[in-house]
Parts: C-alpha cells; structure tokens; sequence
C-alpha cells in the first residue's frame, strides 16, 4: 500500500450510524478485526484491552436501547429497525493493570475501524452509553470495565467531508441534510500546524 491509498482508506473511514440490518456479520469477522488490536502500540506493553463479540440478533437488540447515538441531532434517537448495527465490540478495561489504558483505547478503535472499511463494514464508536446495565446485560465480571461500544453493519447511508473555513468559531457539528447524506466539517490542514 503506498501513502495515496492508505490516506483514501482513512479519509473513507467515517462514522456510519444507519446499517442495512439484512446483512448480517460472522463471529470470525469480529475476531479477524478484534486481531488487528495485538499489532497495536500499547503504553507499558500492558495490553489491557478485552472484547466482548456480538453478532446475535437477540444480543443486539438488547444492546441498542443502551447506546446514545448522534448527540447534535436532537429528534433523532438513533437507527430505525431494519438499519441497526447487526454486531458489536464492547471494548473493556482489564482494570487488574489499572483504570486507565493511556491512548491505546482509541489506537485499537482506529486499527479496527480502518480494518472495517476493507471489509465494506462501517460502523461508529459509541461512548455515550448505560455503563451499568451494559456490564450487566453482558454479565462482565466487575474486573472488566467497558469503555467504548462499537456498533458495526453494512452502510446505508452516505457520509461525506465538508472542509471547515478555518476561522477561529467555524462550526465544527455533523448535520444531515434532506437527502440523508450525512455532512462531517474538518478543520483545514493549515489550522492543525501551529509553527
Ligand atoms: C471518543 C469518541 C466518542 C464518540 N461517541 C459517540 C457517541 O456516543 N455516539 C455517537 O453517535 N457517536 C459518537 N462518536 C462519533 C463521533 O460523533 C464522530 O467521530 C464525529 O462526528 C466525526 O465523524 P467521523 O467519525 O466521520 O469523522 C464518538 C467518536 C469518538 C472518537
């Protein structure tokens, strides 16, 4: 892969939060992708990270009423039935090596976002979540503490980049027009490089 096509695949890399809940996702998908976190950098070495896999129907629905989806659209509660996640990783803490993992919680998320856009999956990182009743639905041992939900499922929806004017108070929220394409501002190369 030369630079080119890796920024494509990051650059195509976006949060997707409506789903074609048809197509349903193997086991060993969500272990092929929850692989790609064993190459990540991790802080110590530590590899504190566990995944709890998801690919039932029946666990999918108990999941998705405990997840906030899009908090700047205010009339939305999150996909209709027909277009939810059809799989989940709920990233947790082994809190045996600490309560905090450094940045490798959001290393591992891109390592395994980026792995989902070869497959056609999308998906979005969730942290607005019911951290209790998720523990218990799962029925984690209090060792474990989840830290991120990602919903996963084969994108229905349209995500495109709208580049931001680089002015101090420039609007940085998503917002969906009435075609259903979802808009997402990012700030221009130049406001990213102090000197
Ligand atoms: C740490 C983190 C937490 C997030 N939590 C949520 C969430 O709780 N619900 C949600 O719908 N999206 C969540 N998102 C998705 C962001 O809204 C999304 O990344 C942002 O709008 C930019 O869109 P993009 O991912 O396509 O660049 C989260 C993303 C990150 C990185």
């Amino acid at each position: 892969m030369n630079f080119e096509s890796f920024k494509k695949l990051v650059e195509s890399t976006r949060s997707i939060r409506r789903f074609d809940e048809s197509r349903r996702i193997g086991r060993d998908t969500l272990e092929n992708l929850v692989e790609l976190t064993r190459f990540c950098a991790s802080g110590r070495n530590a590899q504190p990270l566990r995944y709890v896999l998801i690919d039932s129907e029946e666990e999918c629905e108990q999941i998705f009423p405990l997840l906030k989806w899009a908090g700047y659209f205010k009339e939305w509660d999150g996909p209709e039935k027909g277009e939810r996640p059809v799989a989940y990783l709920v990233q947790c803490i082994d809190t045996k090596y600490g309560a905090d993992c450094l940045c490798d919680d959001g290393l591992q998320l891109e390592a395994i976002t980026l792995g989902m856009t070869t497959l056609g999956l999308g998906g979005c990182i969730i942290k607005a979540f019911d951290h209790i009743n998720l523990s218990k639905v799962l029925n984690l041992d209090k060792r474990y503490s989840p830290r991120y939900v990602l919903a996963i499922g084969y994108p229905v929806e349209k995500v495109v980049i709208e580049e931001m004017n680089g002015e101090e108070n420039a609007d940085f929220k998503y917002f969906r027009t009435p075609d259903g394409v979802h808009h997402v501002p990012k700030r221009p190369l130049k406001e990213l490089i102090l000197k």
